[in-house]
């Protein structure tokens, strides 16, 4: 089955649905999303969007407060590209009806406090922006006749001049990208869909670690058929573990806005004490994630807790609770706590992929036709610790700077050349999910307790013996069993493990959120770590 449509676009987060409005101007977009529309980070978003605002604030502050959380790795026209553009593509999300919170007063935009942002710059929806904004940009698209989007959709390889040619004439310096292969999931069976531009919008990859706040659909699946398909991907060592996540064990991990420090919540170890101080005098509570995450961490190994307690408690009690409404309902539904009287248990979790394809600030890859934004990105914007509330800004930014790239192209131009049908041939349904569901676990468990907020030479090295094992079962079993989503998130999941221990192994250094306690330095000059798989060791593809 196969399927030509003018834009292709994987993902229905904010950055896919973004674009995918802009560019039905234009032509016949069609986005692919491998669960329900909904399903996405974006979704789940809380804290908002940073953005300038306020006549206290200027852009040179959100630069500077964004460059110093970045630890010296941003790229400084990617910051003021991103910084600059926010207000214009705010005021875009408000014409398509995104509703704010306002202040009660005045009547302005209520603007949140976070880590490491020097003044109030985030505007949201009370605690459930994501929420609203996936409403809003959701209905849209549903009103445009030019926007087909079809659900359980698993895109899983691009499809690029070697399915056509083969490895022989197939030039690693040039290469051309027409399509992808996608997993229907309802039907189980393969499509193919053929299109003049492609945008990755997959999002992150929280799910390679056993503690994330990220939603089931962030499996890395982006990164991962990117990198196969031979794009250059960057800094993936830079995992961002959001400090405080809700400690409600046997649930899944909900997330505890950085907006309720930047409203007053105070941290505090379990015996009531408060310990930032210590690793932050002056931001404290609200020093930007890699310190407060590493903070709590060193606090916890220290104590032996399982966890550190956020007190809100001394708060006005009526306005924290019209303020975080999700989350004051969630930790009651969960642990039974009223907020307002006892403080909130919290832990660590991965929550953020600094790293990802390497983009121009078009949404240009190495690959032609191939375009990336949001999560699954890197443009520069984040270095080696993102700034909190930049990413649905970034997600915003580059999906307009693609379509303003792609606006004065003459369509007709671009070829969709046919491509081989899938074939399933030498595959079986015969294999246990058993055996997909526990290289999960141990994909999880072992980036979770080997390369986590703390990293070591031994710690690496481990992981790395580990996930090359599980590499070779995983591709094993790929090539001989018949296609399933979670066969297909495995693949991509250790393809994840696999570069972020490469590129962890690739920086002798401790900047921003690698902290690797045999490298306790930052080296003098700045790099990138950038991996691309026609340079990688064999023994590791
Ligand atoms: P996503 O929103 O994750 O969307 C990715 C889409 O791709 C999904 O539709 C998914 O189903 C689809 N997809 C994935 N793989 C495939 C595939 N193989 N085939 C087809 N479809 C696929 N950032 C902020 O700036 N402010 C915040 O307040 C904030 N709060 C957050 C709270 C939580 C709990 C989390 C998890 C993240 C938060 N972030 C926040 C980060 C931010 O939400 C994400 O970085 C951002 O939403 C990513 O948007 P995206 O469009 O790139 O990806
Ligand atoms: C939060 O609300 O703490 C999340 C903000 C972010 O990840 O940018």
């Amino acid at each position: 089955m196969s399927f030509e449509t003018d834009f292709l676009i994987i993902g229905s987060g904010i950055a896919g649905l973004t674009f995918a409005l802009k560019a039905s101007t234009k032509g016949k977009v069609t986005i692919v999303t491998k669960k329900r529309k909904k399903e996405s980070s974006t979704n789940y978003a809380q804290g908002g969007i940073a953005t300038v605002l306020s006549p206290l604030d200027s852009f040179e502050n959100h630069v500077k407060d964004t460059l110093d959380a970045g630890a010296g790795l941003c790229d400084k026209k990617a910051v003021d590209f991103i910084v600059k553009n926010g207000p214009e593509v705010i005021e875009e999300l408000i014409n398509l009806g995104v509703n704010f919170t306002k202040e009660k007063n005045s009547g302005n935009y209520d603007l949140g406090r976070e880590g490491g942002h020097s003044h109030s710059r985030v505007i949201h929806s009370q605690d459930f922006t994501g929420k609203e904004i996936e409403r809003a940009l959701i209905s849209a698209c549903n009103s445009n006749s030019n926007i087909k989007i079809l659900e359980n959709h698993l895109a899983f390889d691009l499809l690029t001049d070697y399915h056509l040619h083969g490895a022989k004439e197939f030039d690693k310096n040039n290469i051309t990208c027409y399509g992808a292969y996608v997993w229907d999931s309802k039907n189980s069976v393969v499509k193919i869909f053929r299109a003049k531009f492609i945008i990755l919008a997959s999002g992150g990859m929280g799910k390679v670690y056993l503690h994330t706040t990220n939603p089931e659909i962030a499996t890395g699946d982006g990164v991962a058929i990117a990198y196969r398909a031979g794009a250059k991907v960057a800094n993936l060592e830079f995992m961002q573990f959001h400090p405080t996540s809700l400690y409600a064990p046997n649930h899944p991990t909900f997330l505890i806005s950085e907006a309720v420090r930047g409203f007053g919540g105070i941290l505090k170890t379990a015996d009531g004490k408060t310990f930032m101080e210590k690793y932050s005098p002056t931001q404290k509570s609200l020093a930007p994630r890699d310190i407060v995450a590493r903070a709590i961490d060193a606090e916890l190994k220290k104590r032996g807790d399982e966890f550190v307690y956020l007190d809100v408690t001394h708060l006005p009690k009526d306005e924290t609770k019209r303020t975080f409404p999700n989350i004051y309902k969630k930790c009651k539904e969960l642990l039974n706590l009223d907020f307002t009287k006892e403080k909130i248990p919290v832990v660590p979790s991965a929550h953020y992929q600094c790293g990802g394809i390497i983009t121009n600030l078009k949404g240009e890859t190495n690959i032609k036709r191939l375009y990336a934004c949001g999560e699954v990105a890197c443009t520069g914007l984040h270095g080696a610790n993102r700034l909190a509330s930049n990413s649905l800004l970034e997600a915003l930014v580059l999906s307009k700077a693609i379509y303003q790239e792609l606006e004065t192209k003459n369509l007709a131009v671009f070829n969709c050349p046919t491509f081989p049908e899938w074939s399933e041939e030498g595959t079986t349904s015969g294999e246990e999910l058993v055996l997909i569901s526990h290289n999960i676990k141990e994909i999880k468990t072992l980036m979770w307790d080997y390369v986590g907020i703390v990293r070591s030479n031994l710690k690496l090295e481990r992981a790395q013996k580990r996930i090359k094992l599980i590499k070779k079962e995983v591709k094993d079993f790929y090539n001989k069993t018949k296609l399933s989503s979670e066969l297909l998130e495995v693949r991509n999941l250790i393809a994840c493990a696999d570069l972020i221990v490469r590129c962890a192994k690739m920086r002798t250094e401790s900047r921003g959120l690698n902290f690797n306690i045999d490298f306790p330095n930052q080296n003098e000059k700045i790099e990138d770590s950038v991996l691309w798989r026609f340079d990688a060791p064999s023994t590791l593809e």
